[in-house]
Order: structure tokens, then C-alpha cells, then sequence
């Protein structure tokens, strides 16, 4: 299906704007084209707070690491005092990243001409500058981004008069409080590229019409749509969610021995699983007795990388089988990630396919319809 020269007039979104037992899947083109994803860029990734990871990759003054989400390169780092920060990646003489890759440093070195950076960003060392007129070191500092962290993830938000991360995520840290996802370590991420556009991987994530073909022998040996009870709750803030209730938890294969579960649940979180979307793209899965989360980094329109973290409570970090048991999740979200990644491929080249046309929900895909509203809001004019 050819993208319409348009592609932003809300007629071509109508059947998609209705109740989901009336509406139509997204047309095919907003998965490929590159003008509707430039305009995601700008009013959505540019905007909103994104996940960046756990506080455990920068926990001790001086770590840092530089990332590139978007296309806009930038630095997060601790400070002397401990104090997290994050600064565009651009230094203030001509442009060069100032950091590369990761690590513990005192101050940031530009590559190019040697330019130094404290961990606040403040310019403090530059070199032959002596002879340009109205040059103040203090005028060219790192421009700061903003960032902020929730149960021991972080996010930054490009857009200088966002919103607090607070009120972005509204009720959704007291939600999760008995998971006490602050006394969590990040034990292991894993990185995947999959070739397929950012929103195919978010909607399959939260939708269970898929589990009983592609996770047959997996996740809906544990849980599937008829025996467990997969929900949509209310909630107030950017993110749409699901409850599921079910026997066990969702992060082990159904024969595999994990750890005990979380002292701290209360309510429905003793049994089942939690799964929010944090808008636009982090999946966080909430179960008895772990917790894990999906970063996405959209690259293009059909390029997207994706962080798989495990997250488990420290103390279990002591027990002399710590390893042996966290291999049983391990293995269970590999293989299940393998299972979505290849079905997000197959999907990306059929939907790019001339022949390509809007489909129809299946009740059990409430949350794809959501999620697509959200983008559209956020997209049209
Ligand atoms: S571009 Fe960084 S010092 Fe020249
Ligand atoms: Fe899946």
C-alpha cells in the first residue's frame, strides 16, 4: 500500500479511531514510511520521558555511559557528589561526541581537540583558545538533558519544559510498590536487533491473541488465554497495562525450579503477573518472584534494538545457587524473545508488501487499539 501524500490527514486514521470491535488495524505504510516515523521522532520520542536502563550501569560517582536514542547521542553520568546527570553528547567547540562507549572517568576529554568536560558538564579545560575574542569557558558547558529515575530505572526527556517523570507515570509506582522494584539488582541485559518498526514489537508485547501459536510450547504452557485471566486495567498516567492471574510465575518454563517469591507482595500481586507500558515503548513485567523489563531504541523505521533486563531482589543475589536458578529465567526469555523478534520479522515484511491493507481487531487486542490511538493523538494534526 503506497503512502498517501498526506499521510498525516486523520481520514485516512478514522477506522482506526473507532470502538475496537468496529475498528481497523493501523494502515500498513505507518510501519515503513519514513516521514511518519520522523514525525514520531519529533512529537513523541523528543518529547516524552524515555527508559534508559538501570541506575545499576552508572551506581558509583564518575560511571558513565553514552547512548544514542533517535538519532540524538547523549551522555548519563554520576557525579562527585552522586548526583546523576545527562548531557547531550555534542561538544561545545565543533561538534564532536565527547564520550564513547562506557565506563568510570574524572572529567570528559573531547577525541578532537581536547576540550575537557567536568561531570556537571561545565567546560574546564580547553587549549590555545587565548587569542578568540569573548571567549568565556562558563558560556560552553554540555547542554544539559533532563533525567530522572523511578524504582531504579532511568529516564531522560529531551524536551526542556517536560512534564515531572513523577506525574508522567502517575499511579503507576504505587501500583507497583510491593514489588519493591528500588531493591532490585539488574543481574543480566541482553541486546537484540530486530528488523522490524518499533511499534510492531510494542503492540505484540501487549497483546495475548499471539501466545498460543507463537509461545505454544513456551509461555502458554504456564499461562495461556484460557487458563489464566488476562485483563485491562484502568490507570492514570502514560502507560496502558495488563493484569494476568494465574498459577506459578510468568518467567519460568512450567517444569523449571525458580526463586521463592517476593516477600513484599500484596493484594492480586501475591498471584499472576503486572505488566505495564510505559508510553511510548517500555514493557515492564512484574510476577511473583522477578521482574523484567524491554528497552527499545527505534533506529528507522524497520530497524529497532531492543534491551532485555533481568531484574531479581538483591538478597537472592547471596544464595550460593543464585546462578544455576537465574539460568532457568534466563533461558526462558531468551527463547521467548526469539519467538516475538521472529514473529515482528515476519510481520514487517508482509505489512511492506505492495498487497498490504488495514485488518480487523480480535477482542483480545485491546491494547494494540490503544496503543495506536496513543501514537496517533500524539502524531496527527
Ligand atoms: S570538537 Fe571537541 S574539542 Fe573540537
Ligand atoms: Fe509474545
Amino acid at each position: 500500500m503506497q503512502v498517501p501524500a498526506d499521510p498525516f490527514d486523520p481520514k485516512h486514521f478514522e477506522a482506526v479511531r473507532r470502538p475496537l470491535d468496529e475498528a481497523s488495524t493501523m494502515p500498513p505504510w505507518v510501519y515503513t514510511s519514513d516521514e511518519f516515523y520522523r514525525r514520531e521522532v519529533d512529537r513523541i520520542f523528543m518529547k516524552v520521558w524515555n527508559f534508559m536502563g538501570h541506575i545499576d550501569q552508572v551506581s558509583k560517582s564518575g560511571d558513565y555511559v553514552a547512548l544514542e536514542f533517535a538519532g540524538v547521542p547523549f551522555i548519563i553520568c554520576r557525579d562527585e557528589a552522586g548526583t546523576l546527570r545527562a548531557f547531550a553528547n555534542s561538544c561545545r567547540h565543533r561538534g564532536s561526541k565527547v564520550a564513547i562507549g562506557s565506563g568510570n572517568t574524572k572529567e570528559f576529554m573531547c577525541p578532537y581537540h581536547g576540550w575537557c568536560y567536568s561531570l556537571k558538564g561545565a567546560l574546564t579545560a580547553t587549549v590555545d583558545m587565548d587569542a578568540t575574542k569573548n571567549f568565556q569557558q562558563s558560556d560552553y558547558g554540555l547542554i544539559p538533558i533532563n533525567v530522572d529515575t523511578w524504582g531504579g530505572f532511568i529516564f531522560v526527556n529531551f524536551d526542556p519544559s517536560c512534564e515531572s517523570l513523577q506525574s508522567y507515570l502517575g499511579d503507576l509506582p504505587d501500583n507497583l510498590a510491593s514489588h519493591r522494584l528500588e531493591n532490585m539488582a539488574n543481574t543480566r541485559t541482553v541486546e537484540f536487533e530486530l528488523n522490524h518498526n518499533w511499534k510492531l514489537f510494542v503492540e505484540n508485547a501487549k497483546e495475548s491473541y499471539h501466545i498460543a501459536v507463537v509461545h505454544r510450547e513456551t509461555i502458554n504452557q504456564v499461562a495461556s488465554v484460557y487458563s489464566a485471566d488476562y485483563t485491562v486495567s484502568d490507570t492514570a498516567g502514560q502507560y496502558c497495562t495488563t493484569y494476568c492471574n494465574h498459577d506459578g510465575s510468568m518467567a519460568l518454563l512450567k517444569e523449571d525450579k525458580g526463586f521463592p517469591k517476593i516477600e513484599s507482595l500484596e493484594g492480586r500481586y501475591q498471584t499472576g503477573t503486572y505488566a505495564p507500558m510505559i508510553y511510548p515503548m517500555t514493557y515492564l513485567a512484574c510476577t511473583i518472584d522477578t521482574a523484567w523489563f524491554l528497552q527499545l531504541f527505534p533506529m528507522g523505521p524497520d530497524k529497532t534494538k531492543l534491551i532485555h533486563g533481568a531484574c531479581f531482589p538483591k538478597d537472592r543475589l547471596d544464595r550460593p545457587d543464585f546462578e544455576e536458578v537465574a539460568a532457568n529465567y534466563y533461558k526462558r526469555w531468551d527463547r521467548t524473545i526469539m519467538e516475538d523478534i521472529e514473529a515482528g520479522d515476519h510481520q514487517q515484511v508482509g505489512i511492506a508488501s505492495p498487497f498490504a491493507q488495514s485488518g480487523r481487531f480480535c477482542f483480545r487486542e485491546p491494547l494494540v487499539h490503544q496503543i495506536d490511538n496513543w501514537v496517533l493523538d500524539k502524531v496527527l494534526d
